[in-house]
């Protein structure tokens, strides 16, 4: 029997966290549409809703907010740290360390236990501490001063805060940000994701299999293609270039960022509201021609190739008109998925079996190993 390449097509597994309808190109968290969780809900909230398996009660929302208030603050020894990289490190790997290093920092890790309680502390404690990190991690690598965190501050409007370095509470902004932290959020058994599982079924703590899902989200195939559409965005230019720029491509068969999915074969219910954000971003700040941009290679893509834009696509823009570092777009979205990272991880904990697949040996056979000397 042969797999097929990628393992398309092939189910891995059940789950209750989200379910990816193709026929409808939608994404339902726990059976709640996401667009309509990004017109009426906070990322919290959603937070919430994964790891408790529904939305919360006002009650419930201020006590996981007060939680995830009071734990921002990361020790002080992790600057330090991060102060003793090299300047070139990339923003992910420092996530990853970050990651690694608060889970050396939880006494309760080193028990070796992996209870629904424990994991939904560890998954609190991250969701809280991962904003800080990654803030104030690329802060120290830029040669800046880390900002503490902020309680007064929302989820978002802190992040924002503490990743410009000044007091950020602009309405679009802060909702640009926290509906694109919602879009991220959960996504069934993407690469990351399964990464995690897979490290979680051996019993590996829930910061291990963070760790192991921030590596394979780094990839430009996966979350690192964020980060990659603004750079080719800004190659482009300007909005004359980019049908030649997109034509190209599609003659040399170079994959274009931002485009294409395993499971969306015909659009990608996420980029929608992202994209809507972004725009009207655009027109507060008088720039508009990434979106000319945008729309042209959109155009193009569809036309030429029948590809449509993935999230990764509107979402830079966004983060670009945010004014967010383009380093920092993937780490932004490994701190959204800590939510989907984590309700996997317990789902998987809860009802656990090793996951090990075989596969399909397909190379020289009954060989026999000859001398040294004989060897050419
Ligand atoms: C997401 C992705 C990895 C899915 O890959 P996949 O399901 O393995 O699909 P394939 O790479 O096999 O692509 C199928 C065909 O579409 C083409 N294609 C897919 N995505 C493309 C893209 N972004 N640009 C140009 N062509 C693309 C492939 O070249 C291939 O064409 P071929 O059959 O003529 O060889 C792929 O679409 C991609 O690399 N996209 C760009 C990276 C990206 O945006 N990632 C974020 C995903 S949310």
């Amino acid at each position: 029997m042969r797999a097929n390449k990628g393992l398309a097509g092939l189910i891995a597994g059940d789950t209750t966290i989200s379910k990816v309808d193709v026929t409808t190109n939608s994404l339902w968290y726990r059976g709640y549409d996401i667009n309509e969780l990004c017109a009426k809900t906070s990322f919290l909230e959603v937070a919430y809703l994964l790891l408790h398996e529904d939305l919360p009660t006002s009650s419930q929302l201020k006590e996981f907010e007060t939680f995830e208030r009071a734990n921002r603050n990361i020790p002080k020894s992790m600057y330090d740290a991060f102060k003793n990289m090299p300047h070139y490190a990339h923003p992910m790997d420092l996530l990853k360390i970050g990651v690694s290093m608060l889970g050396s920092f939880d006494e309760e890790n080193s028990l070796g236990t992996n209870t629904h309680e424990q994991n939904l502390r560890k998954a609190m404690l991250l969701l809280s501490k991962m904003p800080t990190v990654v803030a104030n991690s690329y802060r120290i690598s830029k040669g800046l001063e880390p900002v503490e965190p902020d309680s007064d501050l929302s989820y978002s409007e802190n992040f924002l805060s503490m990743i410009s370095g000044e007091k950020t509470n602009d309405p679009l902004s802060v909702k640009t940000l926290d509906n694109s932290l919602i879009l991220y959020a959960e996504h069934g058994y993407n690469a990351s994701t399964f990464s995690a599982r897979v490290t979680a079924a051996t019993l590996s703590d829930l910061y291990n299999a963070v760790s192991s899902a921030i590596g394979t989200l780094k990839g430009p195939l996966h979350g690192g293609a964020n980060e990659q559409v603004m750079y080719m965005l800004q190659e482009i230019e300007t909005p004359e270039r980019a049908r030649e720029y997109t034509m190209k491509k599609i003659e040399n068969k170079e994959k274009i960022m931002g485009f294409g999915h395993r499971l969306y074969r015909t659009g990608d219910s996420r980029t929608e509201v992202i994209k809507k954000l972004g725009q009207q971003l655009a027109e507060q700040k008088g720039i508009t021609k990434w979106h000319e941009i945008s729309s042209i290679m959109e155009e193009t893509m569809i036309a030429e190739k029948k590809i449509y834009p993935n999230l990764d696509f509107p979402a830079a823009t966004a983060y670009y008109l945010l004014g967010i570092p383009i380093e920092l777009y993937t780490p932004i979205f490994a701190a959204s998925r800590i939510t989907g990272w984590a309700a996997h991880i317990l789902e998987q904990h809860d009802d656990n079996r090793l996951i090990r697949p075989g596969c399909e040996y397909v190379g020289p056979t009954a060989r026999k190993v000859k001398a040294l000397e004989q060897r050419v």
